[in-house]
C-alpha cells in the first residue's frame, strides 16, 4: 500500500483524518494554522514524525501570506506562529524538532529578501518529508537485521505509515523483514483509549497483507506467558540523553513483562526523537489528556459516571534499562545508552 500521509495540496497540508479510520478514510486540507493546531491536538494528524512534519508544513502556512517585506517583522510573525504551533501537544520531540528546523533555516537566510525565505522555507517543507522517508526505510533497513523468519513482534499504538510520512518506523521494521520474504506475524495491543492499536495499526498491517492479531492491552502479559512473543518492538515519542524512551502509555508495562518473560524490547525511531538537552525521562513532559477519552469516546453511552475522577497521561517512560536495543537511521544502538547515543549524535557513527 502506498499512501501519502501529509503533502502540500491546493496551498494547504492535507492530511488523512485519523479520527475516523478505519470506518471511514478522508483527507482533509488544512488551511491555517488553528485548524492544523486543532488536528494535532485532536489526534487527526498524529505520531511523533508525522506530527514534526505538519508542523514544519503549518509554519510555511503560518507565514506564506505575510506582507511586510523587512526581517524584522517577519521573525516576529514567525516567531508567533511557531510558538502557537508548539503549544499543540508536549511530549514528541520531532514536534519541536520540526519548527526549530523551520526558525533555523529562516533566520540562516535573513538577508534574503522576505519573498524568497518563504521559498527556501517551502523547500524545507519538502526536504523534511522527503527525509523522512529514507529515515523510515533506514531504521526498517537496520532493524530487520534483528528479525527472524516466522518471528512474532508485539507492538503498541501506531508507529506505523500513518505515524510517518509513509513508511513507519516500528512497522516499518516489519514491512522490510516481509519485503525480504521472512514470514512475520504482528500481535497488535490495541492502546486504550484512543484504540491506535485497533484502529489504525491494524488497519495498515491488513491493507499490507501482514498477518496481525488485535489484543487488548490487558492481555499482553498472558499473550508473552505463553510463548507467542519472540520480540516487543515500539515506537518513541521522545529518548533522553540516557535512552530513557517515552512513548504512548503502556509502553513500560510492555518493557517490564518483556524483561519478566525474557522477550526482547526494541525501540525504532529517527534521530529526530532524540532529545540531548533531556538528561533523563523524569524531564520528558508528559502530556495529560481529557478525561471524556477514558469515560465517553468510542462508546455509545458514557462508561463511568461523569463524576469520576480521572488521570488520563497519553504516554509513559521506559527506562533504558528495560530496553534491549534503539533502532535508528544510523544503525542499532546497545547499551550502554548513555554513552552510544552520545557518540553516534556527535560522529554519525555507531
Ligand atoms: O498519541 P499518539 O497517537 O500521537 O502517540 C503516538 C505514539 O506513541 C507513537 O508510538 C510514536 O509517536 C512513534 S510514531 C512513529
Amino acid at each position: 500500500m502506498s499512501l501519502r500521509t501529509i503533502e502540500w495540496k491546493n496551498n494547504g497540508i492535507k492530511i488523512i483524518d485519523q479520527t475516523r479510520l478505519p470506518a471511514e478514510f478522508r483527507y482533509l486540507c488544512l488551511k491555517d494554522i488553528k485548524s492544523l493546531w486543532h488536528a494535532i491536538k485532536e489526534l487527526k494528524v498524529r505520531g511523533a514524525p508525522a506530527i514534526g512534519a505538519a508542523a514544519a508544513l503549518g509554519v510555511y502556512l503560518g507565514v506564506k501570506g505575510f506582507k511586510k517585506k523587512d526581517f524584522a517583522s517577519f521573525q516576529k510573525e514567525l516567531d508567533q506562529v511557531i510558538a502557537y504551533l508548539a503549544s499543540s501537544r508536549p511530549t514528541a520531540r520531532n514536534l519541536f524538532w520540526g519548527l526549530e528546523r523551520m526558525r533555523r533555516t529562516a533566520l540562516e537566510h535573513r538577508d534574503t529578501p522576505v519573498e524568497g525565505i518563504k521559498k527556501i522555507l517551502f523547500k524545507e517543507t519538502q526536504e523534511i518529508i522527503e527525509e523522512d522517508r529514507r529515515v523510515c526505510r533506514m531504521i526498517g533497513f537496520w532493524g530487520s537485521k534483528l528479525i527472524k523468519d516466522k518471528d512474532t513482534v508485539l507492538t503498541v499504538c501506531n508507529a506505523g505509515i500513518l505515524a510517518t510520512l509513509d513508511y513507519g518506523t516500528a512497522l516499518g521494521v516489519i514491512y522490510k523483514a516481509k519485503e525480504q520474504g521472512k514470514r512475520i506475524k504482528v500481535f497488535a495491543c490495541e492502546t486504550r483509549p484512543l484504540l491506535q492499536g485497533a484502529r489504525l495499526t491494524v488497519w495498515e498491517l491488513e491493507k499490507n497483507n501482514v498477518d496481525v492479531t488485535l489484543i487488548c492491552d490487558n492481555m499482553a502479559a498472558a499473550v508473552m506467558k505463553s510463548g507467542r512473543i519472540d520480540k516487543v518492538i515500539v515506537g518513541a515519542d521522545r529518548i533522553a540523553a540516557n535512552g530513557d524512551t517515552a512513548n504512548k502509555i503502556g509502553t513500560y508495562s510492555l518493557a517490564v513483562l518483556s524483561r519478566y518473560h525474557n522477550i526482547p524490547f526494541y525501540v525504532a525511531a529517527p534521530f529526530s526523537t532524540f532529545d540531548g538537552a533531556v538528561n533523563t525521562g523524569k524531564d520528558i513532559p508528559i502530556e495529560e489528556r481529557c478525561p471524556g477519552e477514558i469515560k465517553e469516546l468510542y462508546f455509545k453511552r458514557p462508561i463511568a459516571a461523569s463524576r469520576t475522577k480521572v488521570f488520563n497521561p497519553a504516554f509513559d517512560v521506559t527506562d533504558h534499562g528495560l530496553i534491549t536495543a534503539i533502532i535508528t537511521e544510523r544503525g542499532i544502538i546497545k547499551p550502554p545508552f548513555g554513552e552510544n547515543i552520545k557518540k553516534v549524535m556527535s560522529n554519525n557513527k555507531i
